[in-house]
Order: C-alpha cells, then sequence, then structure tokens
C-alpha cells in the first residue's frame, strides 16, 4: 500500500504519522488514541467526530488526513491541563449536559470555537454554534445553559 508521512500539530504536540492518501483524519485520529473522536454518521451530518483544525470545527470523517499537514488540531483530549478540566467541561457535568457522551466532545469543542470568536455569545449564537451536533439524550438545553454559564466565566481559562 502506498503511504505518506503526514507531519501536525494534536494537542499542542507535534506529530508524525505514516498514512495512506486516502485515509480520513477520524480514522486516523482513532489509530493513534484520539478516542475522544467518536465515528457516529460517517456522513457530516451528527457532528460526534468534530475537532479544531486551526481553531474551527470541521467534522474528521469529512476530512482527508493529509488535508492536516502541517495544522493544528485539537481534540477533546487536549482540553484538559494539569489533571484539571477545562472550565467548559466542568459547565457541561455541572448543568448536567452530559448522559451517555457521545456527542459531547464534539459539542464542547464547537462551542470552544465560539467562545473564542465570542466571548459573550447570546443564546442564538450558542444555538447556532452546536446546531451541527446531533444529540439523542438532553434534549439541548442543558448544553446551552452550560455554554452560557462557561461564557461567563474566566475567558483565559476556556
Ligand atoms: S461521524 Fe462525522 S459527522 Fe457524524
Ligand atoms: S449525551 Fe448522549 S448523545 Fe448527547
Amino acid at each position: 500500500m502506498k503511504t505518506m508521512l503526514l507531519c501536525l500539530t494534536v494537542n499542542g504536540k507535534p506529530r508524525a504519522w505514516s498514512i495512506a492518501p486516502g485515509d480520513l483524519l477520524l480514522d486516523v485520529l482513532r489509530r493513534e488514541g484520539y478516542f475522544g473522536v467518536k465515528r457516529g454518521c460517517e456522513t457530516g451530518e451528527c457532528g460526534a467526530c468534530a475537532v479544531l483544525v486551526d481553531g474551527k470545527p470541521i467534522n474528521s470523517c469529512l476530512m482527508f488526513a493529509a488535508q492536516a499537514e502541517g495544522r493544528e488540531i485539537l481534540t477533546i483530549e487536549g482540553l484538559a491541563q494539569d489533571g484539571r478540566l477545562a472550565p467548559l467541561q466542568e459547565a457541561f457535568l455541572d448543568h448536567g449536559a452530559v448522559q451517555c457522551g457521545f456527542c459531547t466532545g464534539g459539542m464542547i469543542l464547537s462551542a470552544k470555537a465560539l467562545l473564542d470568536r465570542h466571548p459573550h455569545p447570546t443564546e442564538e449564537q450558542v444555538r447556532e454554534a452546536l446546531a451541527g451536533h446531533l444529540c439523542r439524550c438532553t434534549g439541548y438545553k442543558k448544553p446551552v445553559e452550560a455554554v452560557l454559564a462557561a461564557a461567563g466565566g474566566k475567558e483565559a481559562e476556556r
């Protein structure tokens, strides 16, 4: 099988992986142990596989790994620092916004991208940011409350 070298940054660490040109970013990340990136619909509809690519939410099931060359990827594993959950993660727990958790990593990453752009979003902006994430458990109300609560916290720590 033809392979190529992929060099990128994942959660702040430089990585170099051998991949096939047609590998999806979702498959490569999970192969490398980033299991917080969930495999859901594989058609770009559920948001469970979302990661941040240079700060922007991307469904990793729709992106070839080769397209991540030189980019900075953030997965949910990269949010906690020194064993401490990020305030957005704490807010999701505090507000009962995590049930089975399958959608949670992607939702939190999209929320982070929103708060990085708009530190004090409206409820409408939060709903829009989470719109690409299907959740079968929470009814969306609690995740929205959690993001709005996190927006009231310290911006630098998100
Ligand atoms: S698995 Fe990628 S959007 Fe559903
Ligand atoms: S918490 Fe179960 S799918 Fe969202």
